[in-house]
């Protein structure tokens, strides 16, 4: 029968590096904690226990992940890793096998970790990187046999020439690490007891040691700084970006997408670049979005359009709508069914029925709009009296001129005309039209003081001043 397991994640660490107010655990990759990557990775194993030893801002890293059946283990002061694996010791029976994460090593796949659970003795996972430099180096004897991990620090040139590395992770008996823990000793470069001795205890005590080589060295990137962690979240958008185009969704730049959360798509639906998802984003069939817009919570039906640069935040978008470009969608947006909206727009609370369309320059807040309803270029929703918030209806096939304001709370009835340039304050009857607007005079023969030679023309660029003779300078 396998031995329990027991999971410790290693989380106390300041990050110095990052040079960051927020515990290094908490830095986001893709949207979410690392710590939440370690853990989901850990928790895929089905172990019996898992402790997460935090420090540094330790009830803001607890509280970000209240969720996880975890039990949180104080390590008062960072003493080095081997320390931190200590304290979580106390609360760990022997008889179990104990497998270390590094709350810094996010990308590390559950069926990497079950392999170094499958031994008996100490099995660490290594890799062999490009540029090994900042990590710990696996030696061997001249049979190939590990000896012991030196770490950057304490090498010396021919050992940081070798380019198999810790990557911190490992899985011993409980009962051993504990020995080997409470021996070791902090004489070293970083004045720390290093986890990383436990190998060296191990070869010596004669207990088999077994390095097993990640396939994807990528899995144990370790973060100490912003550079690492702007490398590791390109590698993970990259494997999801690939994994998305594998499952049959169109990415025309794999290499310039970011995912920060989940995605449903049907078929024929296409992506351009510089797309950014983030939570819940769900896409019917032959969906296209184009360059450069921010999807977060939301659903775009069959055949709907999102031009360039647009920012939906929980919105539905029916079924062949056309939003954007530069249109922004926030939350409470209900397109209905072939409803467009066009650039630069902005919606909230609205929902427009079918064939509505707000193509140009509109802002349209807390509003019903019927069914084929056209509003014009500069329709603006008046929703908010700096107290309250207010509602505008309008029916439907209703047709709102340009520039029109809509005084809410107010409504306006189905097939009614609103003329351009009005500011309407109570409400549109039906099949009429309503126009509000002063009449504009001419007066013949004026020219404006840059013809006339009467003023030295403006020179400075400034084309607002002035303007018609109705201001002095
Ligand atoms: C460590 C390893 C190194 C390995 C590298 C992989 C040691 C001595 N070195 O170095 O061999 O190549 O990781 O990324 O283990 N932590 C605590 N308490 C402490 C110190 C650290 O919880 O007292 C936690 C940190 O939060 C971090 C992890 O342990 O999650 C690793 O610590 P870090 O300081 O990043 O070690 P590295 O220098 O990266
Ligand atoms: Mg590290």
């Amino acid at each position: 029968m396998r031995a329990p397991v027991a999971v410790v994640i290693l989380a106390a660490g300041k990050g110095t590096r990052m040079r960051s107010a927020r515990p290094k655990v908490l830095q986001p990759l893709a949207g979410r904690p690392l710590l939440s990557h370690v853990l989901d990775a850990a928790l895929a194993l089905g172990p019996d226990q898992v402790h997460v030893v935090h420090g540094h801002g330790g009830e803001q890293v607890a509280a970000a992940h209240a969720e996880y059946p975890v039990h949180w283990v104080e390590q008062p002061e960072q003493l080095g890793t081997g320390h931190a694996v200590g304290c979580a010791l106390e609360q760990i029976p022997d008889g179990h096998r104990v497998l270390v994460l590094y709350g810094d090593v996010p990308l590390v796949r559950p069926q990497t970790l079950a392999g170094l659970l499958e031994g008996d003795g100490l099995d660490l996972l290594t890799a062999r990187l490009p540029d090994p430099t900042g990590y710990g180096r696996v030696i061997r004897d001249a049979q190939g046999a590990v000896v012991r991990i030196v770490e950057e620090k304490d090498a010396d040139p021919e050992q940081k020439r070798v380019d198999e590395i810790n990557t911190g992770l490992l899985a011993a008996p409980a009962a051993e690490l504990r020995r080997w823990m409470a021996e070791l000793s902090a004489d070293n470069a970083q004045g720390e007891y290093y986890l990383t001795d436990a190998v060296a205890a191990a070869v010596t005590e004669g207990l088999p040691v077994r390095a097993r080589l990640a396939d994807d060295p990528g899995e144990a990137s370790g973060i100490n700084d912003l550079l690492q962690l702007a490398e590791v979240e390109r590698a993970y958008q990259y494997r999801e970006a690939r994994r998305l185009l594998r499952d049959g969704l169109r990415l025309v730049a794999p290499e310039r997408f970011t995912l920060r959360g989940r995605l449903s798509f049907g078929t024929d639906c296409a992506m351009d670049p510089d797309c950014m998802l983030e939570g819940d984003v769900q896409l019917g069939d032959e969906v296209h979005i184009a360059q450069g817009a921010v999807l977060r919570d939301c659903v775009i039906e069959d055949g709907a359009r999102i031009g360039p640069y647009t920012v939906v935040e929980q919105a539905r978008i029916g079924a062949g709508c056309q939003v954007g470009p530069f249109a922004h969608l926030r939350p409470g947006t209900v397109l209905e069914e072939g409803a467009r909206v066009g650039n630069f727009v902005e919606t909230k609370a609205a929902r427009l029925g079918p064939g509505a369309k707000a193509n140009h320059l509109t802002y349209v807040g807390d509003a019903e709009v019927g069914a084929r309803a056209n509003l014009g270029a500069g329709t603006i929703t008046c929703n908010y009296d700096g107290a309250e918030k207010h509602r505008t209806q309008i029916g439907e096939d209703a047709f709102i001129g340009s520039g029109t304001q809509l005084v809410a709370p107010v409504q306006v009835g189905a097939r009614a005309t609103v003329g351009a340039g009005t500011t309407l304050t109570s409400d549109a009857p039906a099949d009429a039209l309503t126009v509000g607007r002063s009449r504009a005079r001419t007066i013949p023969g004026w020219q404006h003081p840059g013809l006339t030679g009467r003023r030295a023309p403006l020179d400075d660029g400034d084309e607002t001043s002035a303007s018609g003779g109705a201001k002095e300078e």
